[in-house]
């Protein structure tokens, strides 16, 4: 049995989660369309839907809660979070937004035109949502390793650097306003970038004179990563690694909701003067007032504080063992996950685990709706239904890996609760010859699978 590290907190707040019966489960989602966005929250006993804002912050930033300025603008907490990101990330220049899209909207309304290419190792979805809002084209050249769920490589995040020099050869630099890097990579199934890569990234980059950005939500995720898998970073702090890997990017944007652990929140981090003025004048557009940018001044203090409580070794070393201990229990268990666990999620691999399905009849989502019923646990389907329809055919658009995502909060749930999802799967995993899949009855154009309704075949 491999150790696990134990939580470097105790508990001073709970939370009471309801228990439903087996009968009512099957009772509430088949109400809910077979859809688990449609359930509430209240009949859910284990969410693991996401790991964004869905931390639990500590008493030091419940404590900088009481602590915020609310003025209009020059809170004292701006100015406490600038200080944050210059310590911790070493950018001069930051603009508060309300989450991590914002930031996205700010960065990409500014540098994206109509038909520029945009390279990323792989696109979160709101970043590709984003990319085409501007008329832009998303590309994600990721290494191959990572479509493939049983290869163990240590960093399965990384972008391919020959791919990216050979795209950037043949459309010209002309037509890639930035290239972006998402570290750890969540499309990809949660998977870390090495401090290799992101030198290369940025060498690439610099060789080409094309600004380059991070995806930053998980970055202490994925500096713990590096520091435990990438020789000559073992004797390395987190802090250490963390500027390293921010030294070589242009800026970044964040979702605060995730390696800040707040409930809210969100930033675009800048290298660039000028870029910063255009992007806080944007800013009050859509967000507000650069000091605040669509957040309260509590919300500032909390994120300054969250990240550095993020970048904490003992945290991390918790962290990123508690989903390696839910994903080393599932391989145990003969369970087919997408290996090796990433830093926030398991990935489970639903065409592996319902082979009898086929991809038309949504296996993700299925056993998605089957761990509800047998566990209460909440789980995400990153498959068919989340990938919609080609537009030039109408057909959904298939794609490569079909997965239920187990998200694991921060600071949330303990190592039972993991052990009550390993033994739904198992009891799942017994009879899933009998599981049947699933067909649309209502489905809206776009993001569908929010609101999505199905029924059994
Ligand atoms: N980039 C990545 C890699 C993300 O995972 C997310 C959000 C965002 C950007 C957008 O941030 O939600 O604050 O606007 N991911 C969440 C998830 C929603 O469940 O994976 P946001």
């Amino acid at each position: 049995m491999n150790y696990f590290p134990a939580e470097p907190f105790r508990i001073k707040v709970v939370e009471p989660i309801k228990m439903t019966t087996k009968e009512e489960r099957a009772e509430l989602v088949r109400e809910a369309g077979f859809n688990l966005f449609s359930l509430k929250s209240s009949e859910v006993y284990i969410d693991l839907l996401t790991d964004s804002g869905t931390g639990a912050m500590s008493d030091y930033q419940w404590a900088g809660m009481m602590l915020g300025d609310e003025s209009y603008a020059g809170s004292k907490n701006y100015y406490n979070l600038e200080k944050a990101i210059k310590n911790i990330l070493g950018f001069p220049y930051f603009v508060p937004t309300h989450q991590g899209r914002a930031a996205e909207n700010l960065l990409l309304s500014l540098l994206v035109n109509e038909n520029d290419y945009i390279p990323n190792n792989m696109h979160f979805d709101t970043t590709k949502a984003h990319v085409l809002h501007k008329k832009g084209i998303p590309v994600d050249l990721v290494i191959d390793e990572a479509y493939d769920p049983t290869n163990n490589y240590p960093f399965k995040g990384n972008m391919d650097l020959t791919k990216l020099e050979n795209f950037i050869l043949d459309k010209g630099t002309d037509v890639i306003p930035l290239i972006i890097l998402t570290i750890t990579c969540n499309s990809g199934g949660g998977q870390p970038v090495s401090m290799e890569n992101i030198k290369g990234v940025s060498d690439i980059a610099k060789k080409y004179k094309i600004p380059f950005y991070i995806d930053a939500c998980r970055f202490s995720e994925n500096a713990f990563f590096i520091k435990t898998r990438e020789p000559g970073y073992e004797k390395k702090s987190i802090k250490e690694i963390v500027k390293e890997t921010f030294s070589y990017a242009d800026g970044c944007t964040m979702s605060a909701k995730k390696d800040a652990i707040v409930n809210i929140g969100g930033y675009l981090a800048l290298r660039d003067k000028d870029l910063h003025q255009k992007a806080s004048s944007l800013a009050v557009l859509f967000e507000g007032f650069p000091t605040y940018g669509g957040l309260a001044g509590r919300d500032l203090e909390a994120i300054a504080r969250g990240l550095e409580e993020v970048t904490e070794e003992s945290y991390l070393n918790y962290r990123i063992g508690q989903v390696k201990y839910l994903g080393d229990k599932l391989i145990e268990a003969g369970i087919p996950i997408i290996e090796p666990p990433g830093g926030h999620a398991i990935y489970i691999d639903a065409s592996r685990f319902l082979p009898n399905i086929p991809q038309k009849e949504f296996p993700a989502q299925a056993l998605g709706v089957e761990l509800y019923i047998e566990s209460g646990v909440r789980g995400v389907e990153i498959g068919t239904v989340l990938a919609g329809r080609d537009p030039r055919t109408g057909d959904h658009d298939y794609p490569k890996l079909e997965l239920l995502r187990l998200t694991i909060p921060r600071r949330v749930y303990t190592n039972n609760h993991m052990d009550v999802v390993v033994e739904g799967l198992k009891k799942i995993y017994q009879r899933k010859d009998k599981i049947s899949g699933l067909e649309i009855t209502y489905e809206s154009d776009i993001l569908r699978h929010f609101t999505a309704k199905f029924k059994k075949i």
